[in-house]
C-alpha cells in the first residue's frame, strides 16, 4: 500500500509538472514576435503535454490502486470531494490540449493576461486536495 501511495504522489508531481508550466509556454507563445521562437515553443508544448498525460494517467492509476487496496475510504467525505476536484483538473488537463492543438494552428484567440489567470487554477486545485487528503476533514 504505501509503495503504490508513493508512486501515486511521485506521478501527481509529475502530471502538475505540465499542468503547471504549459500555460507558461502558451504565454511565451503569445508574448514572442519571433516566428522561429514560436516554432519552439510549439515543439515544447507538444512534448510537454505528451509527459503530462503519462503523469496523470499513472496518478489516476496509482489513486485508483490505493483505493482498490483501502476500501474504506470509499464511505468518506473527504476522498467524494477529492475525486470532484480531480474531475476538475481532468477537464484542465483536456483544455490544455486544446489549446496545444489550437496553437499547433496558429489560432490561439486568448490574451496573455487570460492565460496568466488561467495558469493559475491548478494551484487552487493543488492546495484544496492536499489540504483535504492530508487533514481529512469529513
Ligand atoms: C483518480 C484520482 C485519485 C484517486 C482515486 C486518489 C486516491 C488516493 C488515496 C486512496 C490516497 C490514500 C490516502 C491516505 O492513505 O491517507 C491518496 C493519497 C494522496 N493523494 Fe490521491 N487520488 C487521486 C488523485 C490525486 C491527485 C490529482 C492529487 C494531487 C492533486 C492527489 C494527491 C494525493 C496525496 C498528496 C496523497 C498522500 C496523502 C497522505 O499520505 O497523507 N491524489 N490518493
Amino acid at each position: 500500500m504505501l509503495w503504490i501511495k508513493a508512486l501515486h504522489i511521485v506521478f501527481v508531481v509529475t502530471w502538475f509538472a505540465g499542468l503547471f508550466y504549459l500555460p507558461r509556454l502558451f504565454i511565451y507563445d503569445v508574448e514572442s514576435a519571433d516566428a522561429a521562437v514560436r516554432a519552439q515553443l510549439r515543439i515544447m508544448q507538444r512534448r510537454l503535454l505528451g509527459i503530462t498525460h503519462v503523469g496523470g494517467a499513472l496518478a489516476l492509476t496509482f489513486g485508483i490502486w490505493t483505493l482498490i487496496l483501502v476500501p474504506a475510504y470509499l464511505h468518506q467525505g473527504w476522498l467524494h470531494a477529492k475525486l470532484a476536484l480531480v474531475l476538475g483538473l481532468v477537464a484542465y488537463h483536456i483544455r490544455l490540449v486544446q489549446l496545444v492543438q489550437r496553437f499547433a494552428e496558429d489560432r490561439n484567440t486568448h490574451s496573455s493576461r487570460w492565460l496568466r489567470v488561467f495558469n493559475e487554477v491548478p494551484a487552487l486545485f493543488l492546495i484544496a486536495i492536499v489540504l483535504l487528503v492530508v487533514v481529512k476533514p469529513a
